[in-house]
């Protein structure tokens, strides 16, 4: 699949493993998505332009590089993402955070927005819009949407866990964003959850159910 890039590394299948069991209590399932999005973002942030400076080490000077290019922003969609964010600050510590809230209805299952709050300069930065659950897309292409409506034109997705209706509705819509996920699972159920997947994200993370 074009611009969909899954991440087989053990240590995110094995944490994945972990987050999916119904076993897994709050306090753990929440630390586990961190793990989780630190490990992914180590490998989404992979093609970051890089340049040659020059350090003066104790010793000589060393021919060094470091990241180039535009900035890097971090927008979690509410509230699922947040648990996503702190250990991708601890990777990128200079990247501005912007906050997307949407939830499903759950009728319809169409994404509903109450909260939107982005850097002033978001446009001139590579975006990372992050979710651990992309299920039916609805949520992510609204996030894409509002995200390109502010002028952003450089937005890579980071789920934990996909689908394949999902990653249609984000390809259909938004060809140029690259997808980044642990695992692409094999469906929806009629409730548009993801099969297997690991229950409500947002729910799991909080303790609030
Ligand atoms: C979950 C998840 C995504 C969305 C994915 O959030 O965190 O944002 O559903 O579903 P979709 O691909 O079908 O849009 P939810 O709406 O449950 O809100 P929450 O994070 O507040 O729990
Ligand atoms: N949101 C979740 O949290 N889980 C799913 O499986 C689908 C949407």
């Amino acid at each position: 699949m074009a611009n969909v890039h899954i991440l087989e590394h053990p240590l995110i299948q094995h944490k994945l493993a972990i987050l999916r069991s119904k076993d897994t209590p709050v306090k753990e399932f929440r630390e586990l998505v961190g793990e989780i999005a630190g490990l992914m973002c180590y490998e989404a942030t992979r093609n970051l332009p890089t340049e040659e400076v020059t350090v003066e080490t104790p010793i000589t000077t060393a021919k060094c590089r470091m990241l180039s290019g535009k900035k890097l922003a971090i927008v979690p969609v509410l509230r699922a993402g947040l648990g996503m964010v702190d250990s991708m600050v601890a990777l990128i510590p200079s990247a501005k955070i912007g906050h997307i809230g949407l939830y499903r209805d759950p009728q319809t299952h169409k994404p509903v927005e109450y909260y939107c709050k982005l850097p002033e300069d978001i446009e001139n930065r590579v975006v990372f819009v992050v979710d651990p659950m992309l299920a039916t897309g609805g949520s992510a292409v609204a996030a894409i949407d509002f995200l390109k409506q502010h002028g952003c034109r450089s937005i890579i997705m980071m789920n934990i866990i996909g689908c394949p209706e999902g990653v249609a509705a984000v390809q259909k819509a938004h060809p140029d964003v690259e997808i980044y996920l642990a695992a692409l699972d094999e469906k929806l159920n009629e409730r548009a959850y993801i099969v297997p997947g690991l229950g409500d994200a947002g729910d799991r993370i909080f303790g609030t159910k």
